[in-house]
């Protein structure tokens, strides 16, 4: 079959509760952030010893000197280009995100998701949600190596997820309450922050093994919370997760400060989202009027940037 040009979409993510834990087994919940959408292009290499570019985060060149943080976007092409039948297919590949890379909000699912979605579109060809979620994870696994698939799930999820041992349920609430995320502006790398928990587990097995449990008990119960949309006690789960998380280290000076300011400026609840090591923090408030001051405080107190989720309406507004 002789490809055309194709796109896909898919968006970023944040992890309500449930961040490293979920890597063991626990429970998470996670929210798809229609707002900050990542997308991909590819078009098909025509004639000549071409072998396709490929172009974004700020890098545009041949395929074959692509930096190496661009490798789990070249295998989802290769894993899509082999699950449609064209593993010798050449594609040049774009790809445009409205959210930073290496902040803990999906970065790498949502391009290796965006970029398999495309090549399906290109090719015309058919995939389960299961497929697309096994084709992503192998690309992930590039990445982050051993990925739990909440990632993977969560940047084409419709509304919060509950996700636990690879099995979704896609929860059908929305969540009550606007979110602050703001961005540390530093790098966190979710293979070196699952890796050092991955240590503590093996060498401090009773305590690690404690935290685990109670961040995956904490994301459980909320649940509930959700369902009847009670979200002062979200937003108190949401803080205690993140005192663990800290004292797992995963935290960094800047996030536990860009949280005390989200608390200080009257957010319900605040936490370093994703891997952690640096990347981004949520907060969860009330108002409009409260995302905004809480949005503010976070930029007096470092933040790079931060973006406010609207409760149903999934928008940006600053
Ligand atoms: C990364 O967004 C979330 C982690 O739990 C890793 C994973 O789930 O694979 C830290």
């Amino acid at each position: 079959m002789i490809p055309h040009v194709g796109t896909g979409q898919t968006v970023a993510k944040i992890i309500l509760l449930g961040e490293h834990s979920v890597v063991y087994g626990y429970p998470a919940i996670a929210l798809p952030m229609h707002s900050l959408k990542m997308t991909a292009r590819v078009e098909p290499v025509r004639g000549g010893h071409n072998e396709g570019t490929l172009t974004g985060l700020g890098w545009s060149g041949p395929i074959s000197k692509a930096p190496a943080h661009f490798a789990s976007i070249l295998r989802a092409r290769e894993v899509a280009a082999e699950f449609v039948g064209d593993p010798d297919g050449l594609l040049s590949i774009t790809t445009e995100s409205e959210f930073p890379a290496q902040r803990g909000l999906g970065s790498s699912a949502a391009a290796a998701g965006a970029v398999i979605r495309a090549v399906l579109n290109a090719y015309d060809a058919k995939a389960t949600a299961h497929e697309i979620f096994t084709l992503t994870q192998e690309a992930e696994t590039i990445a982050h190596g051993q990925p739990s698939g909440l990632d993977a799930v969560t940047t084409s999820a419709t509304s919060p997820v509950h996700f636990q041992a690879g099995r979704t349920t896609d929860l059908g609430l929305p969540l009550d309450a606007w979110i602050v995320i703001a961005d540390s502006g530093i790098h966190g790398s979710t293979r070196e922050t699952v890796g050092h928990v991955r240590s503590l587990y093996e060498n401090s097995f009773r305590e690690t093994q404690e935290s685990l449990s109670r961040l995956g008990k904490i994301a459980e119960g909320a649940v509930d919370n959700l369902r009847s949309s009670d979200i002062s006690q979200l937003g108190i789960k949401m803080t205690e997760s993140h005192g663990i998380l800290a004292d797992l280290g995963v935290s960094t000076v800047q996030l536990d400060e860009l949280v005390y300011a989200a608390l200080d400026a009257g957010a319900l609840g605040g936490k370093l989202t994703g891997g952690g090591g640096g990347g981004c923090v949520i907060a969860l408030a009330h108002s409009y009027e409260d995302a905004q001051r809480i949005s503010d405080a976070m930029r007096e107190a470092g933040a790079r940037a931060t973006w406010t989720q609207a409760p149903l309406l999934n928008e940006v507004v600053a």
